[in-house]
């Protein structure tokens, strides 16, 4: 077995993100020597984790808390029955949540640590590639109400993420594709050599150097994006800081909601990348041969990149709710080449509609 990658996430609440294979013993180890009884929240369909989770946490006094799988979990009703559990079991400050799933479920835990007592520790081992390299990094947490996703929500850093790659062999093709999504879009806005790998090895085995190998370098992206800018408040000189993490969200999350998420969010994801990339090519920010690799690389990973489900009309207004909530302007985040992302504000009318003619053309 290789000695884990171990990426220190250098916000003031600096916390280690390990990477490797076999590392679910070394728990312990990040939740550190104060913690006696630890509450471990996990979808109730996840049984084979649960149980090696369960093996190594053997001498704290646990709490099983099982929630329902994937987003079902982000309610307000769930949320609040891990309280009342965490009441009952007379949970302290030196307690500590364990979130073992998808980032659905880290989400979830995230926020239940986050509000009780105002806060205690809570580590991650997420059990999907997406929640490896996105969800469970970074201290968003969150939970959905009828008006919209992570609309309830704090951020709240976690003492530790867990990431072993064992836990991802049994994961489905198409669930590990999705995770793909948003370690290509790592490789075009921080580092290339990500293309480089996905473009020579399509999707890898699970259990291959070369998937170590892409998540070790896409959670480096999030750990330095979230280390410069956790709030998102904006980065140096006008560049976007963590925004950038949403290169492709905002035609991506229009299509997530406008195909009822029968698209998985990778999916979404690398659609949404090939838009904005056919965007900035309209603008004439982005050269012919950056905007063409958008299309290479996320096919070499089996993932979409166009999509003709809904109208243009339908999705620009989805595109414009979405930014409601950062004012009126509608915006995105370009390339203007590889690892050179910055923010696109109020795009030509007609370039917003190239880019969707193209993508309904690709689908
Ligand atoms: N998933 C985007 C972020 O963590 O900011």
């Amino acid at each position: 077995m290789a000695d884990p990658a171990v990426i220190r996430v250098a916000t003031d609440a600096a916390y280690d993100v390990m990477v490797g294979s076999g590392l679910l013993g070394t728990l312990p180890d990040l939740l550190g020597p104060e913690v006696q009884r630890v509450a471990i929240i996990l979808p109730d369909d996840l049984w084979g984790p649960a149980s090696a989770v369960g093996d190594v946490l053997s001498s704290y006094d646990v709490v099983g808390l099982p929630v329902p799988p994937g987003e079902d979990a982000k309610t307000a009703e769930i949320a609040s029955g891990c309280w009342e559990a965490l009441g009952d079991a007379g949970f302290t400050r030196t307690d500590a949540v364990v979130a073992v799933g998808g980032g659905a479920t880290t989400d979830l835990a995230g926020f239940v640590a986050a509000t009780w007592l105002r806060g205690v520790r809570v580590v991650h081992v997420p059990t999907t590639l997406l929640g490896m390299v996105d969800a469970a990094i970074g201290g968003k947490t969150g939970i959905n109400t009828r008006a919209g996703k992570n609309l309830v929500g704090s951020f709240h850093e976690p003492a530790g993420v867990l990431c072993d790659l064992d836990l991802l062999a049994t994961l489905p093709a198409a669930e590990l594709r999705s995770g793909l999504g948003e370690v290509v879009k790592c490789g075009f806005v921080a580092d290339p050599e990500i293309l480089t790998l996905v473009e020579e090895h399509g999707v890898p085995d699970p259990r291959s150097p070369v998937l170590r190998d892409l998540v070790e370098r896409a959670v480096r992206v999030k750990a330095d994006v979230v280390a410069g800018d956790l709030r998102e408040r904006g980065g140096e000189a006008g560049r976007p800081g963590r925004e950038v993490l949403n290169y492709g969200h905002t035609m991506g999350h229009a299509v997530e909601r406008a195909s009822g998420y029968g698209l998985r969010h990778g999916e979404a994801v690398a659609v949404g990348c090939v838009y904005v990339a056919e965007l900035a090519r309209a603008a004439g920010i982005l050269a012919d041969d950056v905007a063409d690799r958008h299309r290479t690389a996320f096919t070499r990973v089996g993932l979409p990149t166009g999509w003709s489900g809904a109208t243009y009309g339908d999705l620009r207004e989805r595109m414009a709710v979405d930014k409601k909530s950062r004012g009126s302007s509608l915006r995105f985040v370009v390339l203007e080449d590889l690892a050179r992302p910055r923010i696109l504000t109020d795009p030509a009318e007609e370039h917003l509609r190239a880019a969707y003619d193209v993508m309904a053309g690709g689908a």
